[in-house]
């Protein structure tokens, strides 16, 4: 089992969910995790984890809040910035082209899309600097299947796979790495994040009607295990990948 002892982990998302269980893996695993999160951060640490935690109250797509949030994690704990975890994302309401509104489109790509490149742009110059760093990217199912979700999250999801890929290649030879993970459906607040008026039944009826579905529970843990490992050291070249983590629903 990987450790992160030291290391500085920054964690989008970290109120809720797989962000959530991402940044309690990190602190057992000793890093100091510096979590961002629109929503508060209500978990109660004990004091060794209160002493590796900071958290930083934003909403990512106002201007300038990754780099303001970045700047943020370095007066903290340094200018070496170990590991971005970029896991904050929303659902959306399941409209294809036909039914999409443009809100909807743009606030999806903009949280989904958009801020996860932001993160990487601003913590690119500390890890360029130190020569060394690791960026997991959280993806979806809907990364590479457009039977999951509305054309809103999916374009978002199989965006952020060429983000990743992007920056993987371009900073090969600089001993940064870029990858992703890909969950299956994993109970979290996600849906809570579904703008019910722009609500597609009759689209969510074409996913969900399928009977080919995984069974068995994913846990926001089993993804948080996915993104540590694919931060740590053990996985140290391995970059540009995408690993599902979905009881096999990709090999459908
Ligand atoms: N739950 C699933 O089934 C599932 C499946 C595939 C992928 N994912 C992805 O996992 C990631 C985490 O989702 P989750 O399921 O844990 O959902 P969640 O709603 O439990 O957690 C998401 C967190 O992101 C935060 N967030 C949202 N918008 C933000 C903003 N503008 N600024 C800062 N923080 C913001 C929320 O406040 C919340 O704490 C997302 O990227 C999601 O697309 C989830």
């Amino acid at each position: 089992m990987a450790s992160f002892d030291g290391k500085v982990v920054i964690v989008t998302g970290c109120s809720s969910g797989i962000g959530l269980a991402t940044s309690n893996l990190f602190l057992a695993r000793r890093a100091c995790v510096f979590g961002i999160d629109i929503s508060p951060f209500k978990q109660e640490l004990d004091d060794t984890q209160l002493s590796n935690f900071a958290f930083h109250q934003v909403d990512l797509t106002k201007p300038k809040a990754a780099e303001e949030a970045v700047a943020a994690c370095i007066a903290k704990y340094g200018p070496r910035i170990d590991v971005l975890a970029n896991v904050a994302g929303i659902m959306d309401s399941f409209g294809s082209a036909d039914t999409v509104t443009e809100s909807e489109w743009g606030r999806v790509i903009l949280i989904n899309l958009t801020v996860p490149v932001q993160m990487m742009q601003a913590v690119l110059p500390s890890m360029k600097e130190h020569k060394s760093g690791a960026i997991v990217n959280v993806g979806s199912y809907a990364s590479i299947s457009g039977a999951a979700a509305g054309v809103a999250y999916t374009a978002s999801k199989h965006g952020l796979v060429g983000a990743t890929k992007n920056v993987a290649w371009r900073f090969h030879e600089h001993g940064i790495r870029c990858n992703a993970v890909l969950p299956g459906g994993v109970p979290t607040n996600i849906s809570s994040s579904i703008v019910r008026e722009n609500w597609d039944q009759a689209a969510f009826e074409t996913f969900f009607k399928r009977d080919d579905l995984p069974q068995g529970c994913i846990g926001a843990d089993d993804i948080a295990h996915g993104i540590a490992f694919l931060a740590s050291n053990e996985a140290k070249m391995i970059s540009g990948v995408l690993m599902p983590i979905d009881n096999a629903w990709s090999t459908i």
